[in-house]
């Protein structure tokens, strides 16, 4: 039997890099799903297409190619088989993602990767619906928020680290309008599953939230 634990929340509240260190700790897989939706969103702009442009969507799909891989420095993704990784890392790429993500032929060429990386590996894999949809049978179901404002506190912080530019307002914005697109639409919107329990990681200092989500899969997997 493989273990599977499914964290959703809002865009920076932590989960990717809290997730990232809890699953080396247990030696879980982790899995960042938003980076598959950022792949896809990625090969649109590339490809100069606009998210209300819906047939030229269906007909991209047919031609691109997400895969993951697992190594020692955590997941990498390849759109066509190039490492884009690092590319899909950017703001434009971050709200084509959650606009394009709300379209249901985009979550379902998706979906069965998500699946089978839960059947292959114990995880800890992220993202907005895994709780409620894709992994509705994990044994731990974990919904991890904060205030918009410290996780755009965070987002900017992330920025300066890597010697990006960084303005708070306008990351504050984005979040919150992301915050809206990804629980306002239609197909499996962000919501925390009934059977989830809820992480509020506000003010935490990062080790205090890797504690707090090490305890609380601890409870409930007892290993
Ligand atoms: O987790 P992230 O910020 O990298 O995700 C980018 C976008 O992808 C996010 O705004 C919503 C979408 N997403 C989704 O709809 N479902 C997921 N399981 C993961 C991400």
């Amino acid at each position: 039997m493989k273990y599977a634990v499914a964290i959703d929340g809002p865009a920076g509240a932590g989960k990717s890099s809290i997730a990232k260190e809890v699953s080396k700790r247990l030696g879980f897989i982790y899995v960042d799903t938003g980076a598959l939706y950022r792949t896809v969103a990625l090969y649109l702009l590339n490809n100069g297409i606009k998210a209300d442009e819906i047939d030229k969507i269906e007909e991209a799909l047919k031609h691109i190619e997400v895969s993951m891989e697992h190594k020692e420095d955590g997941q990498h993704v390849f759109l066509c088989g190039e490492d884009v990784s690092h590319l899909i890392r950017t703001e434009p790429v971050s709200m084509m993602a959650s606009t394009t993500s709300a379209l249901p032929v985009v979550r379902k060429f998706l979906f069965d990767l998500q699946v089978q990386m839960a059947e292959k590996y114990n995880v800890i894999m992220d993202g907005r619906d895994i709780g409620t949809v894709v992994l509705p049978n994990a044994q731990v179901k974990i919904f991890l928020t904060a205030t918009a404002e410290d996780r755009a506190k965070r987002r900017m912080l992330e920025y300066k680290a890597k010697g990006q530019e960084a303005d708070f307002d306008k990351i504050l914005e984005d979040i919150i309008k992301r915050d809206y697109q990804d629980m306002n639409r239609a197909t499996s919107p962000l919501k925390k599953a009934e059977d989830a329990i809820l992480l509020d990681t506000t003010g935490n200092e990062f080790s205090q939230s890797v504690e707090l989500m090490m305890n609380t899969i601890k409870s409930r997997l007892s290993i």
